[in-house]
């Protein structure tokens, strides 16, 4: 729990960095800021996306905390962002010799204080304070006190209209603040996340910004139990683990700005389910987890209409087909009222798709192809569930699945797949198909300015045509 982890004094910080590199533990100074320009790398990736925040601004100062700025510029370069690094009092020995030739080998650009712009949100998305770390005493010298002065302006003041704001991701120790104290007199940076490396040092109590991750998954237990550290757990194989507890969030600040590339009239295909299968493949390629999940709305006889979220089973020239359950209650309105409203969002691409129309019920023998391709623990589940339906605990659920699994297991067969029986579909267990009759796409854009093409099915002289139109977004 990140209640217990504990915040080092300087002189702790000081003695473990010695211990590390000491001869009973034996890290080189290059290993400890590759860890820890890699744990940077990944925290911010973790919070972040490349394609919503991809210009990276690092400023590096002369010392240690700079090498890891620069170890985190390329590893961020290797994630997909574009990094740009400011590192003004450059080092001349090494590592940080050898670390900016690797920058240079991939062409990341390296910028004079000079060449910054005045406002840093005009062109950068993220800017790193890897400046100085925890072992930096008194007022800062020439160019790094301008520097930070315009971190404060771009925090203070960054939010120009129609741009999403610049964040501020400072390492260990944010640059200005006292390692122990914090934010001494009010005026330094307020960084929206902080890194701290191997531990929390006792300032990062002060810190307010929304992400506070920990990197440097590397100390040995020697050092962890003689400095009580109480480390968290790093999740799976990351090099990054989020601590402290995430600060309240206006709802009615979560609203992202868009930037994709206009979506004109000539960029559709002339049938909507052929433009829904070009959005679906782009979701597919985007890598989004599942593009196939959609909420479907339905109303019966009362009007009162319901939402629920639903996998789509099957696209085809007549429409969106699902499965579910008969005696549902979505099935009950369908029943009354045969109209239904599919949407799909799919947040990496700022993708909406509206569709509207008729719903009907679907073949046995389409129903039956459709079952067949629910994992069998899936096909039990739909047999097992009376859906919508009250029931007085998980219990009931579990003695009827093993029930029901015991009954299909065939004995001594259970051990072979092919050897055990089919389960049968159940007769409540059907697809239903809602047959479009509006399809709108609607394209997320700058400043409001969103794209929204509908396709309407008109009848022209007895014949059923899509019509195209561009509502206002
Ligand atoms: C991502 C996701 C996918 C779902 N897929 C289905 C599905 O394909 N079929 C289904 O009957 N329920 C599915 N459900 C459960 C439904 O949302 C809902 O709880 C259930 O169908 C009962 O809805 P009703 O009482 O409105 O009929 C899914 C839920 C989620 C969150």
């Amino acid at each position: 729990m990140d209640s217990a982890v504990r915040y080092l004094s300087e002189k702790e910080a000081i003695e473990i960095e010695e211990m590390l590199m000491g001869p009973s533990v034996g890290f080189s100074l290059d290993q400890l800021m590759e860890f820890f320009g890699l744990s940077i790398a990944a925290a911010i990736a973790e919070i972040y996306k490349s394609n919503e925040r991809g210009r990276i601004l690092l400023l590096c100062g002369p010392g240690s905390n700079g090498g890891n700025g620069l170890v985190a510029a390329r590893h961020l370069h290797h994630f997909g962002y574009k990094p740009n690094v400011c590192y003004p009092k450059s080092t001349p020995q090494t590592p940080h010799t050898a670390l900016v030739t690797q920058l240079v080998s991939l062409s990341i650009p390296f910028l004079s204080v000079e060449d910054l712009p005045l406002d840093l949100s005009n062109e950068f998305d993220i800017v790193v304070d890897a400046v100085f770390g925890y072992s930096v005493h008194g007022l800062l010298t020439s160019p790094f006190d301008d520097l930070i002065k315009r971190l404060v302006y771009l925090l203070n003041n960054g939010q120009t209209a129609g741009h999403q704001s610049t964040v501020v991701v400072s390492v260990d120790v944010p640059s200005g603040w006292h390692v122990e104290e914090g934010h001494i007199d009010g005026q330094g940076i307020k960084p929206d996340m902080l890194v701290s490396l191997i531990a929390p040092k006792l300032c990062a109590k002060k810190f307010s910004g929304s992400h506070h991750f920990l990197g440097g998954r590397f100390v040995p237990p020697s050092i962890a139990e003689k400095y009580m550290l109480h480390l968290p757990s790093y999740p799976g194989t990351s090099m990054c683990v989020q601590i402290g507890k995430p600060s309240p969030v206006e709802i009615s600040s979560l609203q992202k700005s868009f930037t994709s590339s206009e979506f004109l009239e000539n960029h559709l295909e002339a049938n909507p389910i052929d433009q829904f299968r070009t959005w679906f493949n782009d979701a597919l390629a985007a890598g989004l987890p599942q593009p196939n999940v959609m909420a479907l709305s339905t109303a019966g006889k009362d009007g009162k209409p319901s939402s629920r979220m639903l996998l789509l089973k099957e696209l085809d020239s007549e429409g969106f087909v699902w499965s579910t359950n008969t005696e549902s209650r979505k099935a009950r309105e369908i029943s009354e009222n045969p109209y239904g409203s599919i949407i799909f969002y799919w947040d990496n691409l700022s993708r909406q798709v509206r569709v509207e129309g008729t719903v009907e019920n679907v073949s046995d023998e389409e129903s039956e192809k459709h079952f067949r391709t629910r994992p069998r623990a899936g096909q039990i589940g739909a047999l097992v569930s009376k859906q919508s339906t009250i029931i007085c605990g998980r219990d009931v659920l579990h003695q009827e699945y093993a029930k029901l699994e015991a009954k299909f297991s065939d004995g001594l067969k259970r051990m072979l797949w092919d050897c055990r029986s089919l389960i049968p579909k159940p007769k409540h267990w059907l697809s239903y198909r809602l047959k479009p009759e509006i399809i709108e796409f609607w394209q997320g854009q700058q400043s409001r300015m969103h794209d929204r093409l509908q396709f309407r099915l008109s009848e022209i002289d007895g014949a059923r045509e899509w019509k195209i139109v561009r509502l206002a977004p």
